[in-house]
Order: structure tokens, then C-alpha cells, then sequence
């Protein structure tokens, strides 16, 4: 069974093969269409994943279905693992499924309803590794020796996590910058660390990070906003210091001159929209390659 969990189940052909196809559909050079049925599910909030899975499903004419936990016999105590196979009892072809356990998939991997990650607790966000892959792609068209640079909270962001696994993977130079109780030492086999200051100077990509106060221990918050924001955030100053060609990157939501200076989030060098944009592209190009297996197919495909 073909799920869709982690960045580390594939190679860097396939990662690419998938951000191509994400091209192609973003560009109308190819189109999908699947009459299967879908069902979303997210235990925890959501903007951008949940509304551009929709899309993406939309596009491709599935039959979509939400489930929505608040109202749902989860509430009863109903386990992830019931609601998942209740799902696949009643016909869904595939679930989309954001969880606060970041091994939540391990239970479900025997099921025969395929599984599409969306967000797992503090370990991966896969579909968000492959737009920001994307987005880079289509700046850089290579990896090779890239700098990007990672900032802010490192060790509760699942999407640095898939990020900085694939950008290493993929022959980039990840940094990481930030405060460093916010820096799990496991991830300095991916990059380098520095002063925020030195990485926003050096890096060819600024991806900048969410403090994710919901899921700090006991609410921990030891930095005001602007006390953060002067000493760890894309400040005007530090935007200042940037390269030319270099750009800024966030997965959202923002928090506006918390990590990044209000003004900077649709400046010039910002992809922060076009990261959202992408996002339903990469979306449809996951549900292909869940739904349809076709990289047999496309291995001798000319791009
Ligand atoms: N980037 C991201 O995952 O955003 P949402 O939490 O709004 O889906």
C-alpha cells in the first residue's frame, strides 16, 4: 500500500519527480483526474494544509469528504485507529490526516486505505517540504551547495524537520539560527549553526519559523514579542544584509513583527504567497502519486 508519510521515504529522484509534476500541473502542461474518494481528518488546526488539500482534491474531481473531530465520536473516545478504519468500512480510497502524534501513522500502515500525512506532532509535514522544495526549485533550479538558512523555532517545527532533511538530502548547505533552547542538538548532523545575524547574511534562502507556543512545555514563553523579534526575527536591519538575489521564506501562519517585520511578508523578496500557491499544486501531485503509482511510468519521461 502507497502511503504518503514521510520526506525520508524517498529518494532524490522521486522528491523531484514530484516537485516536476507539481510543475506541470501548475502550468497546464498535464492534468489528473480521480473519481476516488477522500476524506480529510485533522486533530489539530489548520489553514493552509486543510484548504489546499480541499483544493487540490477539488481540481482533480475526487469525491471529498471532512471529517470533522469536534462533532465526531472521537469526543465518545473513539481511537485514531477505529475512525481511520471506520473511514476505509464505509469506502474512502484515501485519508488526509493531521495529528499532534508524531507517530500516529505507524498504527495505520497495515490498513488499506492509503494514508496521506499532513502534519504529524513535531515530526514531519512532508506535503509542506515538497512546496517549499518547490518554490526553491523554481528560484534556484538546483540545490547544490544552496544556503539556506533555517531561523527561529527549530525544535517544535515539524516542517523544519522535513525541510532540513530533504535540503540536506538534496546537496543543499542547511544553517540553523535562533534562540538555542529552541535547538535540539540531533539536527546538527543536517547543518551548521550560527548567530542570526551571520545566517541571514550568508543565506541564499531565509526561511523564517513560527514560535510554536502550543507546543512548549507548561506555556513556556521566555521572550516578549519585540524582545524576540529584535534579538531572533528578519528585522528591517537584518533584511538589510540580505544578498541580492537571495529570498524569504515562511510556511505560515505568521506572526507578524514577532519573526519577521510585517512589511517584509509581501516584499519583493518574499515567496511566502507563492509557497501557499504551490501548495495545492504539491498537493495534486502527492494525490497522484498516492492514487496512480505511475513513477515506472514517468521514469523515462523527458522534462
Ligand atoms: N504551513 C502550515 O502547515 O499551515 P497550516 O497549519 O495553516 O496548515
Amino acid at each position: 500500500m502507497r502511503h504518503f508519510l514521510s520526506v525520508e521515504q524517498f529518494t532524490n529522484e522521486e522528491f523531484m519527480m514530484l516537485v516536476r509534476r507539481a510543475s506541470d500541473f501548475k502550468h497546464g502542461r498535464d492534468r489528473f483526474k480521480s473519481d476516488r474518494t477522500i476524506v480529510n481528518m485533522f486533530y489539530e488546526n489548520s489553514t493552509r494544509t486543510k484548504m489546499s488539500f480541499e483544493m487540490a482534491e477539488h481540481k482533480i474531481g475526487m469525491h471529498q469528504m471532512n471529517f470533522d473531530v469536534t462533532t465526531s465520536s472521537v469526543n465518545k473516545g473513539e481511537s485514531l485507529y477505529d475512525s481511520v478504519l471506520t473511514m476505509q468500512a464505509i469506502g474512502a480510497d484515501v485519508v488526509v490526516i493531521r495529528h499532534p502524534d508524531p507517530n500516529y501513522s505507524d498504527q495505520l500502515v497495515n490498513l488499506d486505505v492509503q494514508v496521506v500525512n499532513a502534519g504529524s506532532g513535531t515530526g514531519q509535514h512532508p506535503s509542506q517540504s515538497l512546496l517549499d522544495i518547490m518554490t526553491i526549485y523554481e528560484e534556484f533550479g538546483d540545490f547544490t551547495d544552496l544556503n539556506v538558512a533555517i531561523i527561529g523555532d527549530i525544535m517544535y517545527s515539524r516542517v523544519a524537520v522535513s525541510n532540513m532533511m530533504m535540503l540536506n538530502q538534496l546537496g543543499a548547505n542547511v544553517i540553523f539560527a535562533g534562540p538555542d533552547q529552541y535547538f535540539d542538538k540531533r539536527y546538527e548532523k543536517y547543518g551548521e549553526w550560527m548567530s542570526v545575524d551571520a545566517a541571514v547574511k550568508a543565506a541564499d534562502v531565509v526561511m523564517m519559523l513560527r514560535v510554536q507556543l502550543e507546543r512548549h512545555p507548561n506555556g513556556d514563553k521566555p521572550f516578549e514579542k519585540k524582545d524576540y523579534h529584535e534579538r531572533f526575527g528578519l528585522t528591517r536591519e537584518r533584511f538589510q544584509t540580505m544578498k541580492d538575489h537571495a529570498i524569504i521564506m515562511h510556511p505560515a501562519p505568521v506572526n507578524r513583527d514577532v519573526e519577521i517585520a510585517d512589511e517584509l511578508i509581501e516584499c519583493k523578496k518574499s515567496r511566502i504567497v507563492s509557497q501557499m500557491s504551490n501548495g495545492v499544486f504539491a498537493r495534486i501531485a502527492i494525490l497522484e502519486w498516492v492514487l496512480k503509482g505511475r513513477y515506472d511510468e514517468l521514469n523515462n519521461h523527458k522534462w
